[in-house]
């Protein structure tokens, strides 16, 4: 079966990591910028293990300078998920990368980015939110200047707030100020835990930071209690097999505990991270989960309601959408 056109829904995919290298390539040359290192002698991204890997992110992020490019970022996202049957996506949206957190730039960027994502609805049938994400290893100031930021600009398309970068820095409760401006704004919180970190920074994500769904969360299945409780409490993993393989968390998707952990009860969900770091789609996951599990239209049409269900969208997006 071709999965390329079966319905979608992606929550977690960060916008510059899913930059096509192309398309950072030729921002680098109209803007002289020396990308050195950050490909390989095929021109795809390089990395050796993960502090790597967020080294060479932020390395191509320096080519998007401007709201404009963001707006031209936000075409080339969006046309590769419609591409690939994904009719909702949430991408995680940094400050830090979108005018260094002044209120005034970042205002123009979102702008920016929402007129593409506009007319790609309109032309591609995809719907865009974003959630507004700090960066860990940045620490705790800057994440606060970011909540403000997330705040400022909630509502509309912003609807999350969450954390990626560096889990093996600092602790989820060094930023529990940041996700309690955020929730007090209205926004709904995700955090990146479970990946690089075991389960208790999991535990540290629910209880405090409370957060409704976890970036990855996949080394739950290190603790058996954990696991429970994800599955009583319905939080939602947004799981991303190929990324977790790439990075070296699991020697192959048949290694990958998806499978045990949404036999558990545990709502999972599919995304791709950031795609072309590591050479994956939607439509790829699906093939390779159909692959290692035997998961079938079934399975994965129950996994895009999961994903739409858990969606931080109003209730007549998630009508539409199911
Ligand atoms: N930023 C981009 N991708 C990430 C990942 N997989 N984990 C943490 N931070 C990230
Ligand atoms: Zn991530």
């Amino acid at each position: 079966m071709s999965w390329r056109s079966f319905p979608k829904a992606e929550l977690h995919l960060h916008f510059e990591g899913a930059a096509p290298p192309a398309f950072i390539r030729g921002l680098a040359k109209e803007k002289s910028v020396d990308l050195t290192g950050v490909f390989d002698e095929r021109g795809s991204y390089a990395f050796r293990d993960f502090p790597h890997f967020l080294q060479v992110y932020e390395a191509a992020t320096q080519v998007l300078q401007t709201p404009r490019d963001y707006q031209r970022l936000t075409r080339a996202v969006l046309e590769e998920c419609a591409e690939n049957g994904v009719i909702y996506a949430e991408t995680f949206l940094s400050p830090d990368f979108c005018g260094g957190r002044d209120l005034h730039a970042w205002r123009d960027y979102l702008h920016a980015i929402q007129e593409e994502a506009d007319r790609a609805e309109r032309e591609m049938g995809i719907t865009l939110r974003g959630i507004v994400t700090c960066i860990r290893h940045f620490g705790p100031d800057k994440a606060r200047e970011t909540a403000i930021c997330a705040a400022e600009t909630a509502g509309d398309w912003i609807t999350g707030f969450g954390m990626g970068g560096n889990e093996a820095i600092g602790r989820q409760g060094d930023f529990i100020w940041a996700f309690d401006c955020a929730r007090e704004a209205g926004l709904r919180l995700t955090t990146h835990a479970g990946e690089f970190g075991g389960p208790d920074s999991v535990w540290q994500a629910i209880n405090d930071l409370r957060v409704e769904r976890i970036g990855h969360g996949v080394r739950a299945i290190e603790d058996p209690r954990l696991v429970e409780t994800l599955a009583e409490t319905g939080v939602v993993l947004e799981t991303c097999p190929g990324s977790n393989v790439t990075l070296g968390l699991y020697r192959d998707f048949a290694s990958h505990p998806i499978a045990r952990l949404r036999d558990a009860g545990v709502n999972v969900t599919i995304s791709t991270d950031d795609p072309p770091f590591f050479h994956t789609t939607m439509t790829r996951e699906f093939e390779a989960l159909e692959q290692a599990f035997g998961w079938t239209a079934d399975d994965f049409a129950e996994l895009t309601k999961t994903a739409i269900n858990a969606a931080f969208c109003d209730e007549g997006t998630r009508a539409r959408l199911l």
